[in-house]
């Protein structure tokens, strides 16, 4: 909760994964106008054989399938089927930073794929890197879902240096990119109708009341979301409809909020092709399809 000493205030959207918050997750990702996840599901279904492909290793030899931020796994399931399918001989180690997730995707593949050697773990980016540069053998990294979108421009760069650091050139690494696009559909998909995404928004608040003793009313706090298409930065806030004190415990610290001051709690970034060549570039890595 530092990032309230800040101006703009901020949160790391890291902290809205608790288990309330990655089930809301799951809801986001039904939602008609949460486009990315039907999206990536219709490229695996469509691409299946040659993103499998892709990802084994030329020689046909056995590999760790890294998955980072592997959530409830779903559409990775068609690329694991796909894989078995083939005889490749690989581990699926899925990374994830809640444990509810975790345990619902190892439950789900022991009944549903129960040849699948599985590997999971628990753990921020941060630690499945370090994990990564001691896994020997080949490899090939997942990062799936838009998940790249969430780091401020300079995180990502540094993500992507600290990603291709343990990774031969030989590996592979795949990204789900969100390209940029009608920015109204854009808007639409971090705003839904049904109000699922300002539920995820405000479930952050009732995490710090919950974890660190917090007391934020969430009937004086409202979701809000913008859209650049000259950045391509989604940008999600919490605002604060009046003005308001804040205190938290485990902090010993009281937050003084003005009318619709705001707490910043998430970027989602939208891309070009050129910038995720650039982007690869810089970081070490080269574009092998898309
Ligand atoms: C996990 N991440 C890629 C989602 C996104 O699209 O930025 C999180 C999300 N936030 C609001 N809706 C979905």
């Amino acid at each position: 909760a530092t990032g309230l000493h800040r101006v703009p205030k901020a949160l790391s959207s890291m902290y809205f994964y608790d288990d309330a918050g990655s089930r809301l997750f799951q809801q986001i990702m039904q939602l008609p106008e949460y486009y990315p996840t039907r999206a990536e599901f219709a490229i695996f279904r469509e691409h299946g054989p040659a993103i499998a492909a892709a990802l084994s290793p030329a020689d046909g030899g056995a590999f760790s399938l890294v998955e980072l931020g592997a959530g409830d796994g779903a559409k990775t399931k068609l690329l694991l089927r796909e894989l078995l399918h083939n005889g490749s001989a690989f581990t699926y180690a899925p990374v994830d930073i809640s444990a509810g997730a975790m345990t619902g995707l190892v439950v789900a593949l022991a009944q549903e794929l129960p040849s699948l050697r599985v590997v999971p773990v628990v753990a921020d980016y941060a630690t499945a890197l370090t994990q990564l540069r001691t896994r020997p053998g080949s490899k090939a990294v997942l990062f799936l879902g838009s998940n790249i979108g969430n780091f401020h421009p300079v995180e990502r760069l540094d993500f992507l240096r600290q990603l291709a650091t343990p990774l031969a050139p030989a590996d592979r690494l795949l990204i789900g990119f969100d390209l940029q696009k009608d920015p109204r559909r854009i808007c639409a998909a971090y705003d839904d109708a049904q109000g699922v995404t300002a539920a995820f928004n405000l479930n952050l608040l009732t995490r710090l009341n919950r974890e660190l003793g917090a007391d934020f009313d969430l009937a004086h706090w409202q979701h809000y979301t913008d859209y650049s298409p000259l950045n391509g930065a989604v940008r999600s806030f919490l605002v604060s409809t009046c003005v308001q004190q804040v205190h938290i415990e485990a902090l010993d610290e009281t937050f003084d909020f003005t009318a619709w001051e705001v707490i910043h709690t998430e970027n989602s970034y939208k891309f070009t092709l050129p910038q995720i060549e650039a982007l690869a570039a810089e970081a070490g890595l080269r574009v092998v399809t898309h």
